[in-house]
């Protein structure tokens, strides 16, 4: 569930999109939908809490109907030279993740949907080994589909640490978004547009993502950026709780004292793409101490960049 290590040579073939938008932008807008008529007459229940089979795995995640969404806190991207910076005033987007209802998940359920170049596990519990991909990025995907203005999107606010974001992407969609059940092949149109789910699952993770602004949260209580003063778990877990209804996973580097992660947990009611979140709490113990003194590092500031303002007219 960790971010993956990349090489130096790899580096060097990061591309950054460096197209501005202005209110044309809306002109790329083509969203991709879930094709949902077949759920007319399925029961509307919270994933994880059906108390009947789910008939039609389109309308329900399942198994994997523990909904995660998941974010970085980092001070540094390594490839700042090459434009990838931070959103200042944000977390970053991590992924949109299946556990299952037991807190178990499965990886990598789609072997001709595999777009991670560097699979992380390379080798499934089960023995599957996944292939390392080698095509075309998956941000060259998306601009083939018409999403610029996703894309744009991404490219500020789901941000990879030693590599191009579009390796963290692809590593998001082929590890977690195949493993969802309501962004399989099946569930999508006819005739199918490819790769459709693919943009599906990345407004999906976008819009979850946009539920839980936890650098405004945090910053209500207080706790705001601080190479001076640190905070402890319990407050920051109080801050977080109050204002979503759940304690979410709070993840530290350096021994449980430099936060780093957040992952929250929800049911959800129809489709992760549409559905209603209801905040749960973690199935996961912190790895935050819970003695020391916790850092929530001020970033240095030519790891940032102004983003807001910039989204107005993105489509929710
Ligand atoms: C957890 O749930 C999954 C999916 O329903 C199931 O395959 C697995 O056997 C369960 N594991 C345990 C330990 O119950
Ligand atoms: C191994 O696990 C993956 C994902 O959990 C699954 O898609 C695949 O079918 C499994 N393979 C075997 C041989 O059980
Ligand atoms: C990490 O933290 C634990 C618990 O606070 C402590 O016992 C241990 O010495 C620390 N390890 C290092 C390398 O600082
Ligand atoms: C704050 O500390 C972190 C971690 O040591 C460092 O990466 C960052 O550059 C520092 N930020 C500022 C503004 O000094």
């Amino acid at each position: 569930m960790s971010r993956i290590s990349y090489s130096p040579a790899f580096l060097v073939s990061l591309t950054v999109v460096t197209a501005t938008f202005g209110p044309a932008q809306s002109q790329f807008v083509i969203e991709s939908t879930a094709s949902l008529q077949s759920c007319r007459s399925a029961p509307v229940v919270y994933s994880c809490e059906a108390t009947e089979a789910i008939a039609n795995t389109c309308c329900i995640t399942t198994p994997g109907g523990l909904i995660l969404q998941t974010q970085f806190w980092s001070t540094w991207t390594g490839l700042e030279k090459k434009g990838q910076k931070l959103p200042k005033d944000s977390w970053t987007i991590h992924g949109l993740w299946p556990d299952n209802c037991n807190g178990s998940f499965e990886q990598y359920c789609d072997a001709s949907r595999q777009f991670d170049p560097h699979p992380s596990p390379a080798k499934l519990p089960n023995g599957t080994v996944i292939t390392p991909y080698k095509g075309p990025s998956v941000d060259t995907l998306i601009k083939a589909f018409g999403r610029n203005d996703l894309l744009h999107f991404m490219d500020n606010y789901w941000i990879n640490q030693g590599g191009p974001n579009s390796d963290l992407w692809a590593h998001e969609f082929s590890k977690h978004g195949t493993c969802m059940s309501t962004f399989d092949l099946a569930c999508f149109g006819s005739p199918y547009r490819k790769h459709e789910e693919i943009m599906n699952y990345y407004d999906s993770v976008i819009r979850a993502f946009h539920q839980y602004p936890t650098f405004d949260m945090l910053a209500a209580f207080g706790i705001v950026p601080s190479n001076k003063t640190a905070y402890n778990l319990a407050d920051i877990q109080s801050a977080l709780k109050t204002q979503t209804g759940a304690t979410p996973y709070l993840g530290c580097s350096n021994n449980g004292t430099a936060l780093s992660e957040v992952w929250y947990f929800n049911h959800v009611l129809g489709t992760p793409q549409y559905g209603h979140f209801k905040p749960v709490e973690s199935t996961s113990a912190s790895s935050c101490s819970t003695t020391s003194p916790i850092w929530y590092y001020e970033r240095t500031a030519t790891s940032e960049r102004e983003v807001r303002g910039v989204f107005g007219n993105w489509p929710l």
